[in-house]
């Protein structure tokens, strides 16, 4: 090896190490998330809080959507059922998959179906690899998940196959720029989520800007 090699050599590794150890870091944080959401009673207090339907919008979101009675919608990282309970109402002959990571939040859903008799409602448990649907969906919802996707751009890929003919992934997430909501460090730009999604395939639907703190983007699969 030339003299001149040994510094560019081990300037490489330095940036391996760096980049290795970037991504452990990312794992850990995201391991710690996925367990952060385990008191689903705790998050309960936030999520569904009377005070979030003045900046959520529920009922203008769920409006965009352009849900029918008979649609089958899927609300991904559904959390304490939020959004699940508005949908299942949307779609009275239709079916709305719960689905989340956690299994605390798994469980909380679980109980909340029974004890709010949500009869078109089915809770499913998900890795992080996928939502793990049982069949194909109408309407993908995905609120406040991004950030804490492992591999978004695999996951959205992989989530053309959950959806039928027409199908559409709604996704609302916190603006960088948003003074109060996620965590600054797990906020993803609306740009980046944008041309994630046209690289995995997809056209932008819709954008919604009736949300100040979240922007709100509807994509469907590039016929
Ligand atoms: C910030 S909470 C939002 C909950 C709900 N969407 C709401 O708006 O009230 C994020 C939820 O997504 C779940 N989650 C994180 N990554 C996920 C994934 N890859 N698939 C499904 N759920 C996920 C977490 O366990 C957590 O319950």
């Amino acid at each position: 090896m030339s003299r001149s090699a040994r510094p560019e050599g081990w300037l490489r590794d330095c940036r391996r190490l760096l980049a290795l150890g970037l991504i452990v870091l990312t794992q850990c944080v995201l391991a710690q998330d996925g367990r952060r959401f385990e008191d689903a009673a705790g998050w309960a207090a936030t999520f569904d809080s009377a005070a979030r339907d003045a900046w959520q919008k529920p009922d203008e979101v769920i409006h965009a959507l352009r849900l029918t009675p008979g649609m089958t919608v899927a609300d991904i990282g559904a959390g304490t059922g939020y959004f699940t309970t508005r949908l299942a109402r949307s779609v009275p002959a239709g079916k709305v998959y719960a689905v989340d990571t956690a299994p605390g939040m798994v469980a909380y859903l679980k109980e909340r179906v029974v004890r709010e008799a949500l009869e078109n409602v089915q809770v499913v448990q998900a890795t992080s690899d996928g939502p793990g649907l049982p069949e194909r969906v109408d309407v993908v919802l995905l609120v406040n998940v991004q950030g804490l996707m492992v591999s978004p751009g695999d996951y959205f890929a992989r989530l053309k196959e959950s959806l039928k003919p027409g199908g559409r992934v709604a996704i609302i997430a916190t603006r960088v720029e948003a003074d109060r909501g996620t965590r600054s460090e797990m906020r993803v730009p609306a740009e980046r989520v944008t041309d994630d999604m046209l690289r995995q395939g997809y056209v932008l639907d819709a954008a919604h800007d009736f949300l100040e703190r979240q922007y709100f983007l509807v994509f469907r699969p590039r016929p």
